[in-house]
């Protein structure tokens, strides 16, 4: 029996260990439907889903986009730099406007204010799914990277993971720490003083301050982007010289497991935290395989959400 009773899907936090799996299943069936690259689904059909994307994104808004098409759902893709948000209107005339004009199914939103996801689905009549709401949580990007690991590793069960950079402003390292701890991972971040949070999103991580401390005996190595746009000043020194520490290189991956994983949920920046021979290696990169995962991943949830019994 399938356990899964959430209503929406706003952070991996509200998610129990058993809902996570029932994703994680659901997603693995869609993963091997669409190895035939035709494979279609009425399952969602005559439903509607509304894509509110108020912050640039290339591979989470197309993923939802071919989930939803894979389902049979029609997708309304709103033009947000374009609408009247620019005009004065306040978000929550906007959120209902649109609701009105669409009728939707399910709402996909992605958004720089923390909890916006939350606050639009306390005001619409179907389930909404966050798709990164600033540092927050980003759910579907941590439950696709979970699908990653255990397709490579066979489980998250024990497995040691190190998240790697700008854990202060990543909403990516927050939602795979909440989520794979509870899985049973153990689970460490590195970064420098400046891009540590004081407090992080799950209890049970451990902290390191550089890549020969913290990578030895890792499984996965998992790098993050610095994400400029929410630093409040530059926060390093130079690129070269956080590449210089921080950047993963295949000398510093040899300090993890032989078999070490390398992912990153992109977009990279080649050359600051990444070289370019790591990011390509075909035995070691994962990163190519995250990303074709965001469609089955979120075929799962929104099967999950919509058809609910
Ligand atoms: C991330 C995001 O937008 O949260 N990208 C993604 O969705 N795969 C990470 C980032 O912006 O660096």
């Amino acid at each position: 029996m399938d356990t899964f009773t959430q209503s929406h899907l706003t952070g991996v936090a509200a998610l129990s260990a058993e809902e996570i799996d029932t994703i994680l299943e659901r997603a693995q069936y869609y993963a091997d439907q669409l190895a035939d690259a035709s494979y279609r689904s009425d399952l969602l059909k005559g439903k509607t889903i509304l894509s509110l994307f108020f912050e640039d994104s290339t591979r989470t808004r197309v993923s939802f986009e071919m989930a939803a098409r894979r389902l049979g759902a029609d997708w309304v893709n709103i033009d947000i730099d374009r609408s009247s948000v620019n005009k004065g209107e306040s978000f929550l005339d906007t959120i209902q406007t649109l609701l009105a004009i669409t009728q939707p199914h399910g709402i996909v939103v992605r958004h720089k204010e923390y909890g916006a996801p939350d606050f639009i689905a306390a005001h619409a009549p179907c389930p909404v799914i966050n798709a990164g709401d600033s540092w927050r949580e980003h759910p579907t990007q941590a439950l696709l990277d979970a699908l990653t690991i255990k397709q490579h590793k066979g489980t998250l069960k024990d497995l040691r993971i190190a998240i790697c950079g700008d854990i202060a402003h990543s909403r990516v390292a927050a939602s795979n720490m909440i989520l794979l701890t509870k899985m049973g991972g153990d689970v460490r971040v590195i970064a420098p003083e400046a891009l540590m949070p004081d407090k992080l999103a799950a209890e049970g991580v451990t902290k390191f301050h550089s890549l020969e401390d913290g990578l030895p005996g890792c499984d996965i190595v998992m790098m993050l982007r610095l994400q400029k746009e929410r630093m409040e000043q530059s926060a390093i020194p130079s690129e070269a010289a956080y590449f210089n520490e921080y950047g993963l290189t295949q000398d510093k991956l040899a300090l993890a497991k032989p078999d070490a994983l390398v992912m990153h949920p992109g977009p990279m920046n080649r050359g600051v935290e990444i070289a370019d021979d790591v990011a390509d290696d075909p035995h070691r990169s994962l990163i190519l395989k995250q990303v074709a995962n965001g469609v089955p991943v979120r075929m799962a949830v929104m099967d999950l959400l919509l058809n609910k019994p």
